[in-house]
């Protein structure tokens, strides 16, 4: 087994184990996407979609292929788990296409072709170090439509916590995960260990304000950790 899919395997394992509360997430970002079309009204254009980050789309596919989008593009900086996106997804009825890309370098890129109307990620912008997740934010800005929603997944730290705090309490979580071998566990300790800057949630959505955003929490998880940012563009001129 290549790194990559030994690694991957244990990801999907944390899946069906729901150990990350994807399922909860999952629901929380459906309902939001509904009520979010719903408020546009049948008249709107459909909108153009984009994932950063989308590795092959965790459980994602079954409301992708029900929504009324224009376009949807997938973005991740592992070229391997694109094919798994596209195969996960299957046909659907609207242009799509997956791209090799860092999320960032699109955040921060002159805006080419429609501004994205719904822009998702999960799981993916806590891999960027601090004052690059502003940077993300103020990019996103810049290119999403008027209207449109950017949906922040992710993990975050308790407010106030250290980094170390938060990976220590993460670990000792992830040694809990019984569904999991010991030698995967410590894998993903090791990983995380590694990559992952979650943001302090206080400070995130004061930079997120700044930057021109109205920020919601969509839904919390139980762990103190995994939860979903609802950012909506502040419109000038208006509250
Ligand atoms: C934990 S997986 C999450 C995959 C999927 N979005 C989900 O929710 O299950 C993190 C994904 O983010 C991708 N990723 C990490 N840093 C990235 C970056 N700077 N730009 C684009 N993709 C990135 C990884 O390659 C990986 O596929």
């Amino acid at each position: 087994m290549t790194f990559f899919s030994r690694h991957w395997s244990t990801y999907r394992q944390v899946l069906e184990h729901d150990l990350m509360e994807h399922g909860a997430l999952t629901a929380a970002l459906t309902g939001t996407i509904d009520g979010w079309l719903e408020q546009r009204g049948p008249g709107a254009p459909a909108p153009h979609a984009l994932d950063l980050g989308c590795g092959d789309l965790s459980l994602l596919p079954p409301l992708l292929r029900r929504l009324p989008l224009a376009s949807f593009t997938g973005i991740d900086l592992n070229g391997a788990v694109l094919p798994l996106a596209g195969e996960a997804l299957g046909p659907v009825p609207y242009p799509c296409r997956f791209l090799e890309g860092d999320l960032l370098a699109w955040a921060e890129a002159e805006p080419e072709g429609p501004p994205m109307d719904l822009l998702l990620s999960s799981f993916a912008v806590h891999h960027l170090q601090e004052p690059d997740k502003g940077r993300f934010l103020r990019g996103c800005r810049r290119r999403i439509a008027p209207g449109g929603l950017l949906l922040w997944a992710d993990v975050f730290r308790a407010p106030g916590e250290s980094r170390d705090t938060y990976v220590d309490r993460y670990s000792a979580r992830v040694h809990s995960w019984s569904p999991l071998e010991p030698e995967r566990q410590e894998e993903v300790i090791a990983h995380l260990s590694q990559w992952d800057h979650p943001a302090d949630p206080e400070t995130i959505v004061k930079e997120a304000e700044a930057a021109g955003w109205r920020w919601q929490w969509g839904w919390r998880g139980q762990h103190r950790a995994e939860a979903l940012a609802v950012l909506r563009p502040v419109q000038q001129g208006r509250p």
